[in-house]
């Protein structure tokens, strides 16, 4: 798809995910609107797009007249969430209020103000909860361990439910736990590699809880690809796919690599799961996401060694931007 001159509205997009998605669309040309809020202590950072030629409106999408952001745009992409589990559980009205009511909101400031819009909507792989059976297709049955678990699902499925209904092209991405450059690294908010990154590079040792669980983290680069990929292929529209990325590795392979990429003094000692985390952990998870590759041509191309170093160095200039 050649986005140059194209209109683009991008939800969430001064945070990790958003601003790599943002940077990515107005390298290829496009005119990039990015609707933030800064809020929950997630991932937004305005060093993110600082100098990308975006333009960045901050605002919640619970209250902002979405209807001129959406205006004449051919994408929508749509991030903004409120994304930690703790915090779901601690405040589920808050929760839900973004990521299910608000959906509805700019569900319906775009059925008035970009009808013909493609929408690809940033979905999740945690609603899967304790999952049955490893590789996790989409036919998993759905069980969502926390709160947000269950706001983001029914926020996929009303995007899902605007496709069946008015025919909007739609496609949701369950991704799976994402890192690279713009991860929040302040605290283990946004993934546990955040803190451990920026530990390291403060010479500090890190905390591994529990240690086996399979993880198939996906690089940025990869995931900014399938958003740009899930737009542009028509075979996408109207469905759900799960996004998966490097072949599974376990939490203790994860900081072991971490720490030699890193070199001395990195280390990590292991612990048990803090009591209120591990009832609503979700144990082992890895993607088969062989429908996503098969419609899309996608495959991740970031191995974990190239990626956790890429990150790493990407972070020791930029340290204190970034705590
Ligand atoms: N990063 C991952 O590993 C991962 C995994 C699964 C799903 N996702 C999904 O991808 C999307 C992006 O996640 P991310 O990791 O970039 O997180 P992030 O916190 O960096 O980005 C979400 C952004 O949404 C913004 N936001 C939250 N509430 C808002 C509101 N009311 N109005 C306007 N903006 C608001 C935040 O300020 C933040 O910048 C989310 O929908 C998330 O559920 C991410």
């Amino acid at each position: 798809m050649n986005w140059s001159g194209q209109r683009v509205f991008v939800t969430g997009g001064a945070g990790f995910l958003g601003a790599n998605l943002c940077l990515a669309l107005a390298s290829q040309g496009a005119r990039v609107i990015a609707l933030d809020g800064f809020l929950f202590g997630g991932g937004a950072n305005a060093k993110n797009l600082e100098g990308s030629g975006v333009e960045l409106i901050r605002g919640d999408i619970r209250e902002i007249d979405l209807r001129p952001l959406c205006e004449g745009a051919s994408a929508i992409f749509n991030l903004a969430a409120q994304t930690s589990h703790m915090g779901g559980q601690a405040d589920p009205l808050a929760d839900i209020a973004v990521n299910a009511v608000a959906q509805v909101r700019l569900i319906q400031a775009a059925r008035e103000a970009a009808p013909a819009a493609v929408v690809v909507h940033a979905s999740t792989r945690q609603f899967y909860g304790r999952v049955v059976k490893l590789p996790v297709d989409e036919t998993q049955p759905v069980a969502p361990p926390d709160a947000n678990g269950v706001s983001k699902f029914a926020g996929e499925q009303y995007w899902m439910l605007e496709h069946r209904v008015h025919g909007r092209p739609v496609v949701s991405l369950r991704l799976t736990n994402c890192y690279g450059p713009r991860l929040r690294i302040r605290d283990a908010r946004q993934t546990f590699l955040g803190i451990w990154i920026r530990s390291v590079l403060e010479n500090k040792p890190f905390e591994v809880w529990g240690g086996e669980q399979l993880r198939d983290m996906t690089y940025v680069d990869d995931v900014t690809d399938a958003f740009l990929r899930a737009a542009a292929t028509p075979a996408c529209h109207g469905q759900i796919f799960n996004i998966g990325g490097a072949p599974p590795a376990s939490l203790r392979e994860l900081a072991d690599l971490v720490v030699k990429l890193a070199g001395p003094p990195a280390h990590y000692s292991v612990r048990e799961f803090p009591a209120e985390r591990a009832r609503i952990d979700i144990g082992s998870y890895h993607a088969d996401d062989s429908a996503f590759r098969a419609a899309s041509g996608w495959s991740p191309n970031v191995s974990l060694e190239d990626g956790i170093g890429r990150t790493i160095e990407w972070y020791r200039s930029r340290l204190a931007d970034y705590l």
